[in-house]
């Protein structure tokens, strides 16, 4: 796949904060990017940079090949889709669509503008106002109106964080649809990690204005280069140790676990709740400690245990695997269980 999108070495300030760090990335043609970061990352600062309403101190802006950095907004094909929709209230739904498609013949207009709300699947309400539409439809609107003037880049800024669960998902399917049928790219934001993994061609995670780590979400999920990372998508349990030859890691009051080859030396364990199993049908490496607590959560029991060093792990486990585990008691000795492929080894 191509290269649509190249940022390279882009620093951007906001009086005395450093918003983006000599940041670079790269989206490629056809593809879904999910950025990801906690808040004040600088996820906001990086789509208005590329769509041209924040001015870089430093660094290059390519679309297609083209320095962009030098165009002002309206005339990078760069479109972006606000949190808020930002539609406009007085204007028709229709209205709102073809507001970027001024300069076009009115025939074209509004045959697109037609297309645009077949698309969407909003049709038959193409002359109700915002006011009247329920929040999963102004969002579509929103969509269809960044989509209308066929940017090759579509930014959207966390447009499903106003969504309750249901109407998100829907949304969520929905965008996933409209990107595969129209191959445009979307840079998407999103605080929400499941949304990220269901949706994303590939992940970028930022921290403090900078990109941590860039792969598809299996990638970054399964193979995460960071403590950071491995805490920040997912949840997972970190034990310091030390790697020997033949890829054991010695783990100090616990005693010595099958892991994977590396380089010998210091590392920190991470092992994903959902990889552990309580009972010994895990896997080969074993500890045993204190269950502290069972929590039930429909799918899923999570089990808290206290190891001899005083660390405590949690474990996910369905309740498919669960009758072992359903029958141990709060203050029981458990073994915990998992296989040498689960071990993550992270630097400390
Ligand atoms: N207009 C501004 N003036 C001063 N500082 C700003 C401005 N906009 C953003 N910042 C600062 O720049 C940093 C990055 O902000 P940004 O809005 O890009 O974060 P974000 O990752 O989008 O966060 P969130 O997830 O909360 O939306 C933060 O420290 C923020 O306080
Ligand atoms: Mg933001």
């Amino acid at each position: 796949m191509s290269e649509l999108l190249r940022v390279a070495g882009l620093t951007v300030r906001h009086g005395a904060t450093v918003a983006l760090d000599d940041f670079s990335l790269s989206v490629r043609r056809d593809e879904l990017f999910v950025l990801l970061g906690a808040s004040g990352s600088g996820k906001t600062t990086l789509l208005r940079a590329i769509a041209g309403f924040a001015l870089p101190a430093a660094g290059k802006i390519e679309l297609n090949g083209q320095d962009i950095a030098a165009l002002p907004p309206h005339r990078r094909p760069v479109n972006t889709v606000f949190q808020s929709y930002a539609l406009f209230p007085h204007m028709t739904v229709a209205a709102n669509i073809a507001f970027g498609l001024r300069g076009m013949d009115r025939a074209s207009a509004s045959a697109r503008v037609r297309e645009m709300l077949a698309l969407v699947r909003l049709e038959a309400l193409a002359d109700r106002r915002p006011h009247e539409l329920s929040g999963g439809q102004q969002q579509r609107v929103a969509l269809a109106r960044g989509l209308a003037p066929r940017p090759a880049l579509l930014l959207l800024d966390e447009p499903l964080s106003a969504l309750d669960r249901a109407l998100r998902t829907e949304t969520r399917d929905e965008l996933v649809r409209l990107r595969r049928q129209l191959g445009t790219s979307f840079i998407l934001v999103t605080h929400d990690q499941q949304e990220a993994l269901t949706m994303a061609d590939r992940i970028g995670v930022m921290r403090d204005g900078r990109m941590v780590q860039v792969g598809t979400p299996a990638e970054v999920y399964e193979g995460p280069n960071s403590r950071f990372v491995a805490e920040f998508l997912g949840s997972a349990n970190i034990l310091p140790g030390m790697l020997l030859a033949g890829g054991r890691v010695d783990l100090p009051g616990l005693g010595t676990i099958a892991a994977t080859e590396g380089v010998a030396g210091p590392v920190l364990l991470a092992l994903r709740p959902e990889r552990l199993r309580l009972g010994e049908a895990g896997g080969i490496n074993r500890l045993s400690g204190v269950l502290t607590a069972s929590m039930y959560a429909g799918e899923a029991m999570t089990h808290t245990v206290r190891l001899p060093q005083g660390a405590e792990i949690r474990i996910t486990q369905s309740l498919r695997d669960g009758l072992l585990a359903a029958r141990s008691e709060p203050g029981e000795v458990v073994t915990v269980s998992w296989s040498p492929d689960a071990c993550i080894l992270l630097p400390p």
